[in-house]
């Protein structure tokens, strides 16, 4: 109870004249982790770069309470031919992490991406019998919940199973889809509730942030209740833009989704710096003009974003169950290469040479504020 209300009244009084009396470089200095402590635990999707590089290593210990594998737990990384288990380089980085005292969130047992053919298709490249399939995934998690159980006690048990904008169907036609329909979203449900039966079980997708996917997400989470299986939380992967989805879109999928009694996890943020422009299907790609570094007011913007992220964070941290940034700093990025090849980004707190962002700043700022 003292406790509770040392958590509650004390800690913020004196947390928010702490912060707000440092200067500009002891703000740089500061631990996110810390600086979130009492709102939710902050991660980073970290991989063997990031572990080879002990300067990174410190940054992520010192930023961060848990960590997310990128690839290595990956389908096509730990059985990419049947029975054949390859866990070495996941082992590496779970126990790296165990070892610093972060905890890891498994990501993630099902992919239509960097998931081997063999777990859909016949060597003729026919679709297996749905049956086969399903036997294929329930072996699958039971082999790598079992092996991590010890390690690892949350999963992404699916990976973007629905479909992007208009469809006639809430489901993305992938090979999984094609063979087996619905019950392969199921079955790796069910798998992973009784390979594990404490874990704590998310389904992670992108564009979660906007519709339609926010309510094809709760069309799927309400099927999968239904039929009798465990949704704990939902990984809203938040891969976003400067200037857009609008942070009230945002709040609306969050609060949705807590009201649908699920944790929400943002589990991959990021914010490219590259507005994201369409002519039809194609992709605009004359935006190369930060090959040297950012401009000033886009430095500012980018803050000004992350500030606004972190308040509405803030505002429903009881539901917010972590933080996660993709990945470690600006040279890391998969946007560097997405969705335009070797086109510099700067979406991340700190910049190729791992020194903090004025957005960082930003972000201790806000933590000093009562959400
Ligand atoms: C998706 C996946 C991640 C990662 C990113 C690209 O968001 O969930 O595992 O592959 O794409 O880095």
């Amino acid at each position: 109870m003292k406790q509770m209300y040392l958590l509650t009244f004390i800690f913020p009084v004196l947390w928010t004249a702490f912060a707000t009396s440092l200067t500009a470089a002891e703000r740089s200095e500061m631990s996110l982790a810390q600086a979130f402590e009492r709102f939710f635990p902050i991660g980073m999707g970290i991989g063997p770069q990031d572990l080879n590089r002990p300067k990174v290593w410190q940054l992520v210990q010192h930023h961060c309470r848990q960590v997310t594998i990128e690839n290595h737990l990956k389908p096509s990384l730990v059985q990419p031919a049947p029975g054949l288990w390859t866990f070495e380089r996941g082992d590496e980085l779970v126990k790296a992490a165990r070892q610093a005292g972060l905890r890891v969130h498994g990501h993630t047992l099902l992919w239509h991406r960097q998931s081997p053919e063999w777990m859909v298709k016949d060597s003729d490249g026919r679709y297996l019998p749905a049956e086969v399939v399903l036997g294929h995934i329930r072996d699958h998690i039971q082999g790598v919940m079992g092996h991590y159980a010890r390690d690892i006690h949350s999963w992404d048990v699916v990976n973007e199973v629905l479909a992007d904008g208009p469809s006639p169907s809430d489901y993305r036609q992938s090979d999984w889809y094609q063979a087996a329909g619905f019950d392969y979203i199921l079955t790796a449900f069910l798998a992973a509730a009784e390979a594990q039966p404490q874990a704590l079980l998310f389904y992670n997708d992108y564009g979660l942030e906007t519709e339609p996917k926010r309510s094809r997400a709760l069309r799927l989470i309400e099927r999968l209740r239904a039929a009798g299986a465990r949704v704990d939380g939902i990984g809203i992967q938040a891969h976003l833009q400067i200037g857009s989805p609008p942070i009230e879109e945002i709040g609306e999928s969050i609060r949705a989704f807590a009201a649908a009694g699920l944790k929400v996890h943002i589990s991959e943020l990021d914010v490219s710096v590259h507005p994201w422009r369409r002519v039809g299907s194609e992709l605009l790609d004359e935006d190369r003009r930060y090959e040297e570094g950012l401009t000033h007011e886009t430095e500012q913007r980018l803050a000004q974003r992350y500030a606004d992220l972190f308040r509405l964070f803030m505002e429903h941290h009881q539901h917010i169950w972590a933080v996660t940034f993709w990945n470690t700093h600006d040279g890391r990025s998969w946007l560097n290469n997405f969705p335009v090849r070797s086109r510099v980004d700067h979406p991340l707190l700190f910049d190729r040479q791992l020194r903090p962002k004025q957005a960082f700043s930003a972000v201790i700022e806000v933590s000093a504020e009562s959400p």
